[in-house]
């Protein structure tokens, strides 16, 4: 069976675990939140690039066959320098769900909420452009989402009126569907569905990452489970600070 390093800025990340594990259920799991540095948001990339070396190259000697940088801030900062300084290393980053946000549109205006580092690096740029020119596209920080996520307040009157505050000029502007482009704003979709009302639809680009996943094990002939086999939860979980919140959401999402 395969052993798959999953890293994220904190406990963002365990989203895209939750649909890693849907698809690879008897697989072997290392997870490592940086919560010490959380949030990556508004850090500068070298800052970024550094942890994901010292993350990866622990994996690495864990024995991972593949990396999955689960934090789309780290994955615009890093990815390309680690594919470059690990060539035979199989990554998988997190794209913001642009093209399919631009496809399913019906108002013609989309929404993405992701952190500063990524709505101004250049790979959110380039799919922005490449994808989304038919389309007016809305950008906003999800200003406190993390904070929100990583001190386990995931819904109620003070986590709504946080995520409205990002959510309202997007949903202003006429936005029906909106990208969550950063990992750990899934674990606010409760909240923010019932702030935007049901004809707004959030597209998570978790399951697009797993699926990626499983592509690329398979190009590599890396053995793994397949849907259907049994669930070990072989999941080995290190943070940089305290663990609390990971344990929380991780017993959550399993
Ligand atoms: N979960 C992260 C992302 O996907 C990072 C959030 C942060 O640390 O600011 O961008």
């Amino acid at each position: 069976m395969a052993t798959i390093g999953i890293m994220d800025s904190g406990s963002g990340g365990l989203s895209v675990l939750r649909e890693i594990l849907r698809l690879l259920p008897g697989d072997k799991f290392l997870y490592y939140s940086d919560n010490a540095n959380c949030p990556y948001g508004e850090k500068s990339a070298e800052f970024i690039l550094g942890r994901c070396r010292e993350i990866v190259a622990g994996f690495l000697s864990e024995g991972a066959d593949a990396v999955v940088i689960a934090c789309n801030t780290a994955t615009a900062a890093a990815i390309a320098s680690l594919r470059a300084e690990w060539p035979s290393v199989p990554f998988i980053g997190m794209e913001p769900a642009v093209k399919p946000a631009a496809l399913g549109t019906r108002s013609g205006v989309i929404g993405v909420l992701a952190t500063a580092g990524t709505l101004k690096a250049s790979k959110y740029l380039d799919t922005r452009d490449t994808y989304a020119g038919d389309v007016k596209v809305v950008e906003r920080v999800g200003r406190g989402f993390v904070e929100l996520v990583e001190s386990l307040e995931l819904e109620g009157p003070r986590a709504e009126e946080v995520v409205r505050a990002s959510l309202e000029p997007l949903l202003k502007a006429g936005a029906d569907t909106v990208v969550l482009g950063c990992t750990h704003y899934p674990f606010l979709l409760p909240v923010l569905q019932k702030v935007a009302g049901e004809g707004v639809r959030f597209i998570d680009p978790a399951p697009a990452a797993a699926r990626q996943l499983v592509r690329l094990l398979d190009s590599k002939s890396i053995a793994h489970s397949a849907p259907g086999d049994p669930a070990l939860r072989d999941i080995t979980l290190v943070c940089s600070g305290p663990s609390e919140t990971a344990r929380r959401i991780l017993s959550l999402i399993l």
